[in-house]
């Protein structure tokens, strides 16, 4: 029996690993003599941060959660490698697999590796090269100590190699965040705030704002919020706002009638606005992806990405953190000039069944 422990701790974790987990059940059903062990840091923990993805994507219960919430970076990394450290070694894996570039993907990749234990890390290789992310030293140090890379693009692949990464450690295979995206499509639900202010198709506009870069300095996080006001038409704005950007929202005591913001939305609602909105303007990464498959103008507000593929091919365009760049954008938009997008390969819905076939050649190989 072959045993893979799969970490998830924060929002987006959830959407990829739910696919990861239902093509191991299923692998194990035919026959594959394969099982799992669900690993929860607790990094996020709210019921609309975290139980609701649990709910809604069908992903199992934990085998257990960790609850290392809060703190500084290096108590939340200290912390996860705490108690995953014990966990592990209570249960012993062939591999563990994380996903995307959180801290709790970090933490748990680095205690694996000290315990010989072999890592796989899924969207290994992407690159914003800015390292006052948390997550390009989050992405850099997984990098540096994974055995095994699932890529969702050529770029990653190039930077993978030229970091010295052998070919043979590459697997590309898509993007499991776009096989859950295309599975819940017809799930898609409608917030209760669709009627609450008579929202309709094409004629609002979704924003996300949480990077540190964006929200933890209050001039720039209300610079940024006029400016996006003072170009957006007659054009309500929906804003689910993140814990962390709340905190600072609350301070600036920012309010416009159409300045509409509501508590982090499920998977399932906030995709159903996305999928209907004129535009989404964000400083996430997973979001672009997800307005590029269902060709929806995106608007980055982050000076570099490390997903090129939704500018080249997608509907995202980089605007940048200076509030000022937002206008000529936002017109553009207006002017209905936006691009229109195309297929990004292998952002199919099978990207978690090619993982699971790479697996077992890695596995049965020892
Ligand atoms: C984390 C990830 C980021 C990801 C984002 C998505 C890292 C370094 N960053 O950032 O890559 O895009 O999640 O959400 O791992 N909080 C709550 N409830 C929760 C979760 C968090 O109130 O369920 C609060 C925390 O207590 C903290 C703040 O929100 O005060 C930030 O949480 P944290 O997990 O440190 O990082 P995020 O900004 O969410």
């Amino acid at each position: 029996m072959y045993n893979i422990t799969i970490i998830a701790g924060a929002r987006p974790n959830f959407m990829k690993i739910a696919p990861i987990i239902h093509a191991i059940q299923n692998a194990k059903d035919e026959g594959f003599s394969i099982d799992f062990r669900l690993v929860h840091t607790g990094q996020h923990y709210d019921k609309n941060m975290s139980g609701s993805f649990f709910e809604q994507l069908e992903i199992p219960e934990p085998h257990v959660n960790l609850e290392c919430s809060g703190g500084t970076h290096a108590q939340q990394t200290a912390n996860i490698m705490v108690a995953f450290e014990q966990d592990l070694m209570d249960h012993p894996a062939d591999l563990v697999l994380v996903v995307g570039d959180v801290t709790s993907t970090m933490a748990c990749a680095l205690v694996a590796q000290k315990l010989h234990t072999k890592v796989a890390h899924v969207e290994g290789g992407i690159r914003s090269d800015d390292w006052t992310m948390p997550e390009e030293i989050n992405r850099l140090v997984t990098d540096s100590i994974t055995n095994y890379f699932f890529t969702t693009s050529e770029t990653a692949n190039k930077n993978l190699k030229q970091s010295g990464v052998h070919e043979n450690q590459i697997f590309f295979v898509g993007n499991t965040m776009i096989d859950t995206l295309l599975k819940q499509r017809p799930n898609f639900m409608q917030p209760a705030i669709w009627f609450e202010i008579g929202l309709s198709k094409r004629s609002y506009i979704v924003m996300t704002l949480h990077r540190p870069a964006n929200v933890d300095e209050e001039t720039q996080l209300k610079d940024m919020i006029d400016e996006i006001i003072s170009h957006t038409q007659d054009l309500p704005l929906v804003f689910p706002v993140h814990p962390r950007t709340a905190k600072i929202l609350e301070r600036l005591n920012i309010s416009h009638p159409r300045l509409h913001t509501v508590a982090p939305l499920s998977y399932l609602e906030f995709n159903y606005l996305v999928e209907r909105a004129k535009a989404v303007i964000t400083d996430s990464g997973g979001i672009t992806e997800e307005a590029s498959v269902m060709r929806v103008p995106c608007l980055t507000l982050r000076d570099n990405t490390e997903r090129p593929e939704t500018i080249d091919l997608g509907t995202n365009e980089l605007v940048g953190t200076n509030p000022k760049n937002i206008q000529p954008f936002l017109d553009k938009l207006f002017a209905n000039q936006w691009k229109k997008g195309q297929d990004i390969p292998l952002w199919d819905g099978k990207t978690a069944l090619r993982i699971v076939d790479s697996l077992k050649g890695v596995l049965s190989k020892g």
